[in-house]
């Protein structure tokens, strides 16, 4: 049911943790199913972002996509970051059912979560980010199957 490399990260989850005063801090969750996901972020002055923690109160895949999360966002900049979707997330996975693929989304709504958070205490603007929703559950359609 589960690829190899969803089972590595739910396993051996990447970056479990937090970051004390942290660059930006966003929570998602999902009130379908209960689930709740924070991610950490730490920015430099040149917009790169040089560490990452999460904590995954969730299912399975929920630890896997957001330790995935943390591996793609780590040393890059915002603009790059921005990039990381579900979509993405899910493909560096090599997949995941299709019963799951909100939980993909849950990594994805908290790095944006994280960065609205960065950006508000810089007072900045991120092209193309939008207010996060705390709760995902009534977008889930939207997810990308
Ligand atoms: Fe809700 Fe996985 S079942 S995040």
């Amino acid at each position: 049911m589960y690829s190899d490399k969803v089972m590595d990260h739910f396993q051996n989850p990447r970056n479990v943790g937090e970051i004390e005063d942290a660059s930006g801090v966003g929570t998602v969750g999902n009130a379908k199913c209960g689930d709740i996901m924070r991610i950490y972020l730490e920015i430099d002055d040149e917009g790169i972002i040089r560490d990452v923690k999460f904590k995954t109160f969730g299912c399975g895949a929920a630890v896997a996509t957001s330790s995935m999360a943390t591996e793609l966002v780590k040393g890059k900049s915002i603009r790059e970051a921005m990039l990381v979707t579900n979509k993405a997330v899910m493909e560096a996975l090599d997949g995941l059912p299709p019963v799951k693929v909100h939980c993909s989304l849950l990594a994805e709504e908290a790095i944006h979560a994280a960065l609205w958070d960065y950006a508000e205490k810089n007072g900045i603007v991120i092209e193309g980010l939008e207010r996060p929703r705390s709760d995902i559950s009534e977008h889930e359609e939207e997810a990308a199957y």
